[in-house]
Protein backbone atom coordinates (compact mmCIF):
# COMPACT_ATOMS: atom_id res chain seq x y z
CA UNK A 1 0.00 0.00 0.00
CA UNK A 2 1.34 3.25 -0.91
CA UNK A 3 2.01 5.38 2.13
CA UNK A 4 -0.70 8.59 2.06
CA UNK A 5 -0.09 11.97 0.33
CA UNK A 6 1.03 14.52 3.47
CA UNK A 7 0.81 18.59 2.58
CA UNK A 8 1.35 20.99 5.62
CA UNK A 9 -0.41 24.08 5.79
CA UNK A 10 1.02 27.18 7.82
CA UNK A 11 1.14 31.09 8.00
CA UNK A 12 3.57 33.53 9.75
CA UNK A 13 5.52 36.41 9.01
CA UNK A 14 7.95 36.92 5.77
CA UNK A 15 10.58 36.17 8.52
CA UNK A 16 9.81 32.73 8.66
CA UNK A 17 7.97 32.36 12.45
CA UNK A 18 4.48 31.19 12.45
CA UNK A 19 1.96 32.32 14.76
CA UNK A 20 2.25 30.89 18.32
CA UNK A 21 0.07 31.25 21.10
CA UNK A 22 1.10 34.33 22.47
CA UNK A 23 0.37 36.09 18.72
CA UNK A 24 -3.16 36.59 17.38
CA UNK A 25 -3.39 35.02 13.94
CA UNK A 26 -2.99 37.80 11.66
CA UNK A 27 -3.42 36.17 8.61
CA UNK A 28 -6.29 37.42 6.45
CA UNK A 29 -9.81 36.02 5.80
CA UNK A 30 -8.35 35.08 2.45
CA UNK A 31 -5.35 33.14 4.64
CA UNK A 32 -8.74 31.58 6.18
CA UNK A 33 -10.29 30.27 2.57
CA UNK A 34 -6.80 29.00 1.85
CA UNK A 35 -6.58 26.74 5.19
CA UNK A 36 -10.11 25.65 4.90
CA UNK A 37 -9.72 24.68 0.91
CA UNK A 38 -7.49 22.56 2.08
CA UNK A 39 -9.25 21.49 4.64
CA UNK A 40 -12.25 20.70 1.88
CA UNK A 41 -9.69 18.50 -0.27
CA UNK A 42 -7.90 16.25 3.14
CA UNK A 43 -9.20 13.07 4.08
CA UNK A 44 -7.96 13.78 8.21
CA UNK A 45 -6.20 16.46 9.73
CA UNK A 46 -3.00 15.69 11.34
CA UNK A 47 -1.60 17.92 14.69
CA UNK A 48 1.33 17.51 16.64
CA UNK A 49 0.69 17.88 20.39
CA UNK A 50 2.19 20.81 20.93
CA UNK A 51 -0.31 23.00 18.51
CA UNK A 52 -3.19 21.03 19.98
CA UNK A 53 -1.95 21.91 23.75
CA UNK A 54 -1.83 25.72 23.16
CA UNK A 55 -4.35 26.40 20.55
CA UNK A 56 -7.62 24.83 21.78
CA UNK A 57 -9.63 25.58 18.99
CA UNK A 58 -12.64 23.65 17.26
CA UNK A 59 -11.85 22.83 13.56
CA UNK A 60 -14.84 24.11 12.02
CA UNK A 61 -15.69 25.30 8.41
CA UNK A 62 -16.72 28.64 8.30
CA UNK A 63 -16.79 29.19 4.49
CA UNK A 64 -20.39 27.56 2.89
CA UNK A 65 -18.91 26.66 -0.01
CA UNK A 66 -15.68 24.87 1.22
CA UNK A 67 -18.11 23.00 3.79
CA UNK A 68 -20.34 21.93 0.92
CA UNK A 69 -17.63 20.80 -1.27
CA UNK A 70 -16.15 18.17 1.82
CA UNK A 71 -19.59 17.52 2.09
CA UNK A 72 -19.86 16.40 -1.56
CA UNK A 73 -17.16 14.19 -0.80
CA UNK A 74 -18.88 11.99 1.81
CA UNK A 75 -17.74 13.94 4.60
CA UNK A 76 -19.12 14.76 8.13
CA UNK A 77 -19.29 18.10 9.60
CA UNK A 78 -15.16 18.39 8.70
CA UNK A 79 -12.29 15.56 8.15
CA UNK A 80 -11.00 13.40 11.08
CA UNK A 81 -8.23 14.47 13.13
CA UNK A 82 -5.52 13.34 14.65
CA UNK A 83 -2.82 14.00 16.92
CA UNK A 84 0.82 12.59 17.53
CA UNK A 85 2.22 12.20 20.82
CA UNK A 86 3.71 10.81 23.40
CA UNK A 87 2.04 12.11 26.36
CA UNK A 88 -2.22 12.00 26.79
CA UNK A 89 -1.87 15.17 29.07
CA UNK A 90 -4.61 16.90 27.28
CA UNK A 91 -7.65 19.12 28.26
CA UNK A 92 -9.97 16.84 26.86
CA UNK A 93 -12.95 20.02 27.24
CA UNK A 94 -10.64 21.65 24.95
CA UNK A 95 -13.25 22.88 21.92
CA UNK A 96 -10.22 21.00 19.72
CA UNK A 97 -11.53 17.56 21.59
CA UNK A 98 -15.25 18.24 21.03
CA UNK A 99 -15.06 19.13 17.08
CA UNK A 100 -18.06 16.33 16.07
CA UNK A 101 -15.80 14.38 14.02
CA UNK A 102 -13.48 10.65 14.55
CA UNK A 103 -10.58 11.88 16.43
CA UNK A 104 -7.78 9.58 16.91
CA UNK A 105 -4.20 9.81 18.93
CA UNK A 106 -1.28 8.43 18.06
CA UNK A 107 0.77 8.11 20.84
CA UNK A 108 4.12 7.11 20.56
CA UNK A 109 6.49 5.24 23.17
CA UNK A 110 4.93 3.85 26.37
CA UNK A 111 2.33 6.55 26.90
CA UNK A 112 -0.23 6.59 29.46
CA UNK A 113 -3.53 5.67 28.63
CA UNK A 114 -6.03 6.06 31.37
CA UNK A 115 -8.48 8.95 31.28
CA UNK A 116 -8.47 9.32 28.11
CA UNK A 117 -12.39 9.81 26.85
CA UNK A 118 -14.22 7.00 25.17
CA UNK A 119 -14.97 9.31 22.24
CA UNK A 120 -10.82 9.17 20.76
CA UNK A 121 -9.67 6.30 19.10
CA UNK A 122 -6.34 5.73 21.12
CA UNK A 123 -3.59 4.23 19.14
CA UNK A 124 -0.37 2.65 20.72
CA UNK A 125 1.36 0.23 18.74
CA UNK A 126 2.60 2.28 16.04
CA UNK A 127 6.63 2.96 16.63
CA UNK A 128 7.06 6.00 14.86
CA UNK A 129 6.18 8.90 12.09
CA UNK A 130 5.97 6.33 8.71
CA UNK A 131 3.90 4.32 10.81
CA UNK A 132 1.60 6.72 11.78
CA UNK A 133 0.92 7.56 8.43
CA UNK A 134 0.90 4.03 7.17
CA UNK A 135 -2.12 3.39 9.56
CA UNK A 136 -4.08 6.50 8.48
CA UNK A 137 -3.63 4.80 5.00
CA UNK A 138 -4.79 1.59 6.37
CA UNK A 139 -7.59 3.39 7.69
CA UNK A 140 -8.83 4.47 4.32
CA UNK A 141 -6.89 8.13 4.23
CA UNK A 142 -4.80 9.05 0.81
CA UNK A 143 -4.76 12.83 1.87
CA UNK A 144 -3.52 13.85 4.93
CA UNK A 145 -3.20 17.86 5.58
CA UNK A 146 -0.56 18.48 8.37
CA UNK A 147 -1.84 21.72 10.38
CA UNK A 148 1.32 22.25 12.64
CA UNK A 149 3.37 22.60 14.78
CA UNK A 150 7.21 23.33 13.66
CA UNK A 151 8.88 20.70 16.01
CA UNK A 152 6.53 17.59 14.12
CA UNK A 153 7.31 19.36 10.37
CA UNK A 154 10.99 19.23 11.46
CA UNK A 155 10.48 15.79 12.12
CA UNK A 156 7.98 14.52 9.01
CA UNK A 157 11.44 16.79 6.87
CA UNK A 158 13.71 14.75 8.24
CA UNK A 159 12.23 11.26 7.87
CA UNK A 160 10.97 12.63 4.08
CA UNK A 161 7.46 12.15 4.66
CA UNK A 162 6.62 15.44 3.17
CA UNK A 163 5.09 16.28 -0.25
CA UNK A 164 4.14 19.52 -0.47
CA UNK A 165 4.06 23.52 1.83
CA UNK A 166 1.66 25.59 1.17
CA UNK A 167 2.84 28.68 3.51
CA UNK A 168 0.95 31.91 3.55
CA UNK A 169 3.40 34.87 3.95
CA UNK A 170 1.84 37.82 5.09
CA UNK A 171 3.20 41.64 5.65
CA UNK A 172 4.02 41.45 9.63
CA UNK A 173 6.76 41.15 11.30
CA UNK A 174 7.03 38.73 13.74
CA UNK A 175 9.56 37.08 16.16
CA UNK A 176 9.70 34.65 17.96
CA UNK A 177 12.16 31.29 19.04
CA UNK A 178 8.95 29.39 20.09
CA UNK A 179 7.37 28.89 16.71
CA UNK A 180 9.48 28.96 13.54
CA UNK A 181 8.19 26.89 10.72
CA UNK A 182 10.50 23.96 11.42
CA UNK A 183 11.72 24.14 15.32
CA UNK A 184 14.77 22.28 14.90
CA UNK A 185 17.87 22.08 12.96
CA UNK A 186 17.21 20.83 9.62
CA UNK A 187 19.81 19.80 6.39
CA UNK A 188 18.62 22.32 3.97
CA UNK A 189 15.96 20.89 1.50
CA UNK A 190 15.63 22.98 -1.71
CA UNK A 191 11.95 22.44 -2.45
CA UNK A 192 10.16 23.26 -5.64
CA UNK A 193 7.85 26.21 -6.66
CA UNK A 194 4.89 25.11 -7.66
CA UNK A 195 2.69 28.56 -7.41
CA UNK A 196 2.90 31.82 -5.60
CA UNK A 197 -0.11 34.17 -5.77
CA UNK A 198 -0.73 37.36 -4.31
CA UNK A 199 -3.95 38.87 -2.60
CA UNK A 200 -4.36 41.31 0.15
CA UNK A 201 -0.26 41.75 0.77
CA UNK A 202 0.06 38.08 1.87
CA UNK A 203 1.72 35.80 -0.88
CA UNK A 204 0.54 32.43 -0.93
CA UNK A 205 2.86 30.45 -1.80
CA UNK A 206 3.04 26.62 -2.57
CA UNK A 207 6.33 24.47 -2.63
CA UNK A 208 7.02 20.77 -3.54
CA UNK A 209 9.74 18.63 -1.19
CA UNK A 210 12.60 17.05 -3.14
CA UNK A 211 10.61 13.64 -3.22
CA UNK A 212 7.52 15.25 -2.83
CA UNK A 213 4.07 13.83 -4.88
CA UNK A 214 1.58 15.63 -5.83
CA UNK A 215 -0.35 16.14 -3.02
CA UNK A 216 -3.84 17.88 -5.46
CA UNK A 217 -4.18 18.43 -9.22
CA UNK A 218 -5.86 21.45 -8.29
CA UNK A 219 -4.30 24.80 -8.18
CA UNK A 220 -4.93 27.19 -5.27
CA UNK A 221 -7.83 29.34 -5.61
CA UNK A 222 -6.79 32.62 -7.50
N1 LIG B 1 1.08 29.59 12.04
C1 LIG B 1 0.68 28.39 11.92
O1 LIG B 1 0.28 28.08 10.81
C2 LIG B 1 0.72 27.42 13.08
C3 LIG B 1 0.17 26.16 12.88
C4 LIG B 1 0.22 25.26 13.94
C5 LIG B 1 0.83 25.59 15.14
N2 LIG B 1 1.35 26.82 15.31
C6 LIG B 1 2.01 27.17 16.59
O2 LIG B 1 3.08 26.24 16.82
C7 LIG B 1 3.23 26.05 18.24
C8 LIG B 1 3.20 24.57 18.58
O3 LIG B 1 4.15 23.90 17.81
P1 LIG B 1 5.31 23.03 18.45
O4 LIG B 1 6.40 22.99 17.46
O5 LIG B 1 5.60 23.55 19.81
O6 LIG B 1 4.60 21.61 18.66
P2 LIG B 1 4.02 20.56 17.61
O7 LIG B 1 4.96 20.40 16.47
O8 LIG B 1 2.60 20.89 17.33
O9 LIG B 1 4.00 19.23 18.50
C9 LIG B 1 5.19 18.69 19.00
C10 LIG B 1 4.82 17.45 19.81
O10 LIG B 1 4.52 16.38 18.93
C11 LIG B 1 4.80 15.16 19.60
N3 LIG B 1 5.69 14.30 18.83
C12 LIG B 1 5.57 12.95 18.73
N4 LIG B 1 6.53 12.47 17.98
C13 LIG B 1 7.29 13.49 17.57
C14 LIG B 1 8.44 13.57 16.76
N5 LIG B 1 9.01 12.51 16.19
N6 LIG B 1 8.96 14.80 16.55
C15 LIG B 1 8.39 15.90 17.07
N7 LIG B 1 7.29 15.87 17.85
C16 LIG B 1 6.75 14.67 18.10
C17 LIG B 1 5.45 15.51 20.92
O11 LIG B 1 4.39 15.46 21.87
P3 LIG B 1 4.59 15.20 23.46
O12 LIG B 1 4.75 16.56 24.04
O13 LIG B 1 3.34 14.48 23.85
O14 LIG B 1 5.83 14.38 23.58
C18 LIG B 1 5.92 16.93 20.70
O15 LIG B 1 6.02 17.67 21.89
C19 LIG B 1 2.08 26.78 18.90
O16 LIG B 1 2.57 27.99 19.42
C20 LIG B 1 1.10 27.01 17.77
O17 LIG B 1 0.31 28.15 18.00
C21 LIG B 1 1.30 27.74 14.30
Amino acid sequence: MRRPLLAASFGGSFTGHIWHRDQPILGSRRDRYMLEWLRARADVLLYGAGTVRVDRRRIRFTFPDLRSHYAERGGGSVPPLAVVATRADFDWEDPFWTTPTDKTLFLLGEARTEGIPGHVQVITDVPDLPGVLDRLGALGHSRVLYEGGGRLYASLCRLDLVDELFYTVTPWLMGSDAAPVTARPLPPQRYTLVSATTADQEVFLRYRTPSGRVWTTCAVPG
